[in-house]
């Protein structure tokens, strides 16, 4: 199998550039992500789904809440990536300078994007290596953005000082994935059943 090309193949399966937050105990963060999908055509079950590796702290923030907001982002937002894609929010409060306020569901809503979705997570799947959450829309937003921002149109105009961080981060998590990717697991939301009100 050319592994080479069939990750170049999968990389044009585009979605947007996301900002994903979410808070627990007091807590607030957010992770950037490029896989954020349309998951309903119906237009009153605003439905989305984000595929989020397990090593990321959103991810444990989302997966112990049922709650995230999905942000998409605007061709200007390379400072946001860098600061929420970069590092982990582990030890440090990464939304400190970023303008926001909390949401319905009290998960942070960054003032500044494209569009965002505050949802409650009323699936998931295992992947191995990641948590896919399927999220339905609790509220929604327009921001000011103008032109959205795609995985393709980020990769092109990146900073060149962050292109070797970035490569170097994504190298890492391709070898962490590696790892766990076909140890599969049932997982039942608890969730699941009741409509999202
Ligand atoms: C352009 C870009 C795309 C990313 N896409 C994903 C993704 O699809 N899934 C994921 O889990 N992490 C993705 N990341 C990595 C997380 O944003 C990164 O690990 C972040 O530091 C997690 O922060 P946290 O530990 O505070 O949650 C991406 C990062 C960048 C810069």
């Amino acid at each position: 199998m050319d592994a080479t090309l069939s990750y170049e193949l999968l990389r044009s399966f585009t979605t947007p550039v996301v900002a994903i937050t979410a808070a627990r105990g007091g807590k607030r963060n957010g992770m950037i992500s490029d896989v954020a999908i349309r998951a309903s055509i119906v237009p009153d079950v605003p439905r989305l789904m984000i595929l989020v590796h397990k090593f990321n702290y959103t991810h444990d923030m989302i997966f112990e809440t049922g709650r995230f907001a999905l942000h998409a982002l605007h061709r200007g937002q390379f400072d946001l990536i860098e600061r929420l894609g970069f590092e982990s929010g582990r030890d440090r409060d990464k939304l400190a300078e970023v303008p926001h306020r909390p949401g319905a569901l009290g998960c942070p809503i960054l003032e500044d994007c494209w569009a965002w979705f505050e949802c409650r997570v009323i699936n998931v799947m295992d992947t191995g290596s990641s948590t896919c959450f399927l999220g339905e829309a609790a509220d929604f937003g327009r921001g000011p953005g103008k032109e959205i921002m795609t995985p393709g149109y980020m990769r092109a105009n990146l900073p060149p000082e962050w292109r070797e961080p970035y490569l170097t981060k994504l190298a890492a998590a391709q070898a962490w994935a590696a790892e766990r990717s076909r140890e599969l697991r049932a997982v039942t939301w608890p969730g699941v059943g009741p409509p999202a009100a």
